[in-house]
């Protein structure tokens, strides 16, 4: 089916309402805006693929995903991590068919060529006869993504062979990122494997949530508050400060648990966690925001965000503190798959990774507190988008918060940190950032990825 306004006019049409605090319904359920976004986001933006976690031995392996396309990615024998496309060079049948495991080799199920967990071809079943000298190995071993590179045991894969460094890429953000996941030399480590659930929604409500979304959390959550497993919600998005950083990456200090632990630093961790942190790397102002406004969500363009809160259950119990790294992953136009790791610090105790797993499930997983709320109501965006209704109105959603500028929405003059910082929750600036950068790279793809936060009015 032919999409009904031609893409780039319609990319085109989300540059220009941007500025009027405007996104266009149909970029949420449109063929044309789906392939483009697999092309030139997912195709060129560096995409976040496993935590080394999650394969820490030489053989491990599991199955992932980069836009649409399904990745392995491996620990060879030399320890190095490759992450090789999931198609059989000979037909395109899915060589490796679970999400995880330990091989040296995946055997593609149709005709058995096998590839060794770097990607080479290494086997190919009666080779003499059915090619002869004809057979190259050397030219159908499986593709691999040109560009791999980790941070703090993160490990995120770029499908353009060149472009920005992933330092380049996550700029300020990498700065952020090194505050929430590099407290401890040894790091976060994955709880388990990823929850999977598919809902009717775009990647992009969600991620676009997670950057900048404080608005929501007293009207969509309020049954949290109100069964007392966490307080403070009315007064939060006037307190929240929200992180703007460059290249469309977003962070909010939303600052709810303040209300209830006027003392709280560190997201609320308790001292047993707290001391053995090593915080010695941390420069002046990071100091100060993990004393005062750490972030508690936060996205990485395109699709990869996280929550980290504390939490108390039952009601009346010292809270325990959640980290949970979560991956939009665009199925088709207007379905969404999250996917959904709870992650630990690796010093911790297994009793404290059964109490931050329960918490998770309780608030973030599928069938969470929290999640149930936002999932619900992140489906109305794609029905808005087929409805012909909606588009002879011209519905355009409504981020006009951004375009009334109060005092208290402008950037923090004292802020000495990467990006911008602004002392309020209100504003949607962050959404409009991460759109932003949607349309840059949407219209230039690499060329569009290095984008500077901007100052009020610019
Ligand atoms: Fe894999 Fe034929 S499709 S061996
Ligand atoms: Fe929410």
């Amino acid at each position: 089916k032919q999409p009904s306004i031609p893409t780039d006019e319609l990319i085109e049409r989300v540059t220009s309402s941007i500025e009027e605090g405007a996104i266009p319904v149909e970029i949420y359920n449109d063929l044309g805006i789906f392939q483009r976004e697999m092309d030139n986001i997912f195709g060129s933006c560096w995409v976040f693929v496993a935590h080394e976690s999650e394969i820490p031995n030489k053989g491990d392996f599991v199955q992932r995903r980069i836009g649409i396309d399904p990745v392995i990615v491996t620990r060879g024998g030399g320890g190095d991590i490759n992450v090789l496309s999931n198609y059989c060079r000979h037909r395109g049948t899915q060589v490796c068919q679970t999400d995880a495991g330990n091989s040296r080799f995946f055997k593609c199920p149709y005709h058995g060529w096998t590839y060794s967990n770097n990607g080479d071809l290494v086997g190919t079943p009666h080779v003499q006869d059915a090619y002869g000298e004809r057979m190259d190995p050397e030219k159908f071993g499986l593709f691999k993504a040109p560009r791999v590179e980790s941070r703090h045991g993160f490990i995120f894969a770029s499908l353009a062979a060149d472009g920005p460094s992933l330092d380049e890429y996550l700029g300020g953000a990498g700065w952020m990122f090194d505050l929430v996941v590099g407290l401890h030399p040894k790091g976060l480590r994955v709880a388990g494997p990823p929850e999977r659930y598919q809902v009717k929604a775009d990647w992009k409500t969600a991620a676009e949530n997670f950057a900048g979304d404080t608005y929501h959390i007293d009207s969509l959550h309020w049954s949290v508050e109100e069964i007392g497993l966490a307080q403070g919600f009315q007064a939060n998005t006037a307190i929240s400060v929200t992180y703007e950083m460059d290249n469309g990456h977003a962070f909010n200090g939303h600052t709810w648990t303040k209300v209830i632990h006027p003392g709280y630093v560190l997201w609320g961790y308790p001292p047993e966690i707290t001391e053995k942190f090593d915080l010695s790397e941390m420069d002046e102002t990071q100091m100060f925001v993990l004393n005062h406004e750490p972030p508690a969500t936060g996205t990485i363009f395109p699709n990869l965000s996280f929550i980290r809160i504390a939490a108390a259950i039952p009601p009346g119990t010292p809270p325990t503190i959640l980290t949970s790294f979560r991956q939009w992953q665009p199925v088709a136009p207007g379905v969404l798959e999250i996917w959904n790791w709870q992650f630990v610090w690796d010093f911790q105790t297994p009793e404290e990774v059964e109490a931050a797993q329960q918490l998770g499930q309780f608030t973030f997983g599928s069938a969470g507190i929290f999640e149930t709320d936002d999932t619900v109501a992140w489906e109305g965006a794609p029905r808005a988008a087929k409805s012909p209704w909606m588009k002879r109105e011209q519905f355009a959603f409504n981020f006009d918060q951004s375009k009334r500028s109060p005092i208290d929405r402008e950037n923090d003059p004292n802020w000495t940190g990467p990006g911008i910082k602004r002392n309020t929750g209100f504003g949607e600036m962050n959404q409009l950032h991460f759109y932003r950068q949607w349309a840059n790279v949407m219209r230039d793809g690499i060329d569009g990825q290095l984008n500077p936060a901007r100052k009020e009015g610019q």
